[in-house]
């Protein structure tokens, strides 16, 4: 096989790596045992996974929940590519409606301002009549909230870095990295030109 070009080696592109897989992966196991322990008198308990961001997280953490669980999952999109987040949201009243009566825990990769999933607990409670709404992120930035919320279930605190892995991208990329990193500044700078 060609080895790839020097610019297509996404592990060119990190500055540092904040979470390696192992972290990750032992995190996960935790939340599920709290998850399990709080959420195990719902019956129907049902995981919203908000994609693209959470697809890897909600994945491994629905593995390691032993718990009977529906799965329902909805495309949200707060970035619109770029580093900061626009708060314009995007909902599918259908999906929404599916989660009439559900006990909903939402999966969603970070908590950043606040934004998406306040937006998206607040349409389940009052527009799809969910019957309790719980969220459960593995990232969350607290010192960048814009609007007050807090998640029930949190893997790791971190600052305010722009993040990419696991899930997480910047313009689209670096969703396969199965750590989480930051970027070096050149990268973003490139990908604008
Ligand atoms: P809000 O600001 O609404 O953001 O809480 C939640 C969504 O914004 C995206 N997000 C990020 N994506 N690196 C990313 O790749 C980041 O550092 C980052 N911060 C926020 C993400 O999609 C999240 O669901």
């Amino acid at each position: 096989m060609q080895p790839l070009p020097r610019e297509h080696h996404l592990a060119d592109h990190l500055d540092t790596i904040l979470l390696s897989e192992a972290r990750i992966r032992a995190r996960i196991m935790d939340l599920a045992t709290e998850i399990e322990a709080n959420e195990s008198t719902h019956p129907d308990l049902t995981l919203l996974v908000l994609l693209h961001g959470s697809l890897l997280f909600a994945a491994d953490l629905m593995r390691a929940l032993s718990l009977p669980l529906y799965l329902e999952s909805f495309r949200v999109a707060s970035y619109h590519g770029g580093t900061s987040s626009s708060g314009a949201l995007t909902m599918d009243p259908r999906a929404l409606a599916a989660l009439r009566g559900r006990h909903v825990l939402v999966v969603d990769d970070i908590l950043d301002t606040g934004r998406t999933l306040s937006a998206v607990t607040r349409a389940l409670r009052e527009e799809a009549g969910a019957a309790s709404v719980t969220s459960c992120v593995l990232l969350d930035k607290r010192v960048a909230r814009a609007v007050e919320f807090e998640a029930d279930y949190v893997g790791f605190p971190i600052g305010d870095d722009f993040v990419v892995g696991y899930g997480l991208d910047f313009e689209g990329r670096y969703r396969n990295l199965p750590y989480i990193a930051t970027l070096k500044p050149e990268a973003i700078r490139e990908t604008r030109r």
